[in-house]
């Protein structure tokens, strides 16, 4: 969605959007094909493109995946060209807030060992020559009610759910779908989850 969102509100002469799985990058051509958009096979250690080429890396929703998140951002500063931008979109450990955690608490454990805080990455990029411009916090709606966001768990949960036993997973839906039938249908109260949004300049 960035990808082919990019191309359309910066038009730049090309976005290359690259993920390391192959069905993930099928959905992305099937939903958000662009002319300015090329779908990738890659890792974000080892993009397979050439040196000093891009203005801009958003990296959406994967540094919890990249042990190794100073060869990244070497690899970022490879591909970018002098004084190019990095932003990487996550949630901060120390900023770990989602409605899941509410009925799947064990989700929250989990998480905690899998995202970095922000300290550890701005470390780590620095170490790669990147200098931290700004990072912002914010909440972003999800769903429009809690009944909506019962209804997104039960037919989508993410794939993060996987880690739970089917139990768990259940239990917690009973729980958050006693709580939707509560919410009084005439003041529906969104559900948020929060999102970090860090923006890094390379040398
Ligand atoms: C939570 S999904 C986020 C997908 C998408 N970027 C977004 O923002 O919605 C995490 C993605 O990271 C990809 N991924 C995991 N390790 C990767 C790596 N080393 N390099 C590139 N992509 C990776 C996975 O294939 C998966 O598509």
């Amino acid at each position: 969605m960035f990808c082919s969102a990019m191309a359309r509100w910066l038009a730049p002469s090309g976005v290359v959007g690259v993920d390391a799985s192959l069905p993930m990058l099928t959905q992305a051509q099937r939903l958000n094909s662009h002319p300015a958009v090329h779908y990738l096979a890659g890792t974000a250690e080892a993009v397979p493109t050439r040196s000093d080429l891009f203005d801009l890396a958003v990296l959406s929703r994967v540094i919890h995946h990249l042990p190794d998140r100073v060869r990244v951002a070497r690899e970022l500063a490879r591909i970018l060209k002098p004084g190019g931008v990095t932003v990487i979109r996550t949630t901060f450990r120390e900023r770990l807030d989602a409605r899941v955690y509410d009925y799947w608490p064990r989700l929250r454990e989990l998480d905690e060992q899998r995202f970095p805080s922000q300290p550890e990455v701005l470390e780590d990029f620095a170490a790669a020559g990147f200098t931290a411009r700004t990072v912002t916090s914010f909440a972003r709606p999800v769903t429009a009610s809690l009944r909506d966001y019962h209804a997104r768990m039960r037919s989508q949960p993410q794939s993060k759910f996987t880690q739970l036993t089917v139990a768990e997973f259940r239990e917690g839906l009973r729980r958050l779908q006693s709580d939707a039938q509560d919410e009084p249908t005439t003041c529906p109260v969104p559900v948020t989850e929060r999102y970090d949004i860090a923006v890094l300049s390379s040398s």
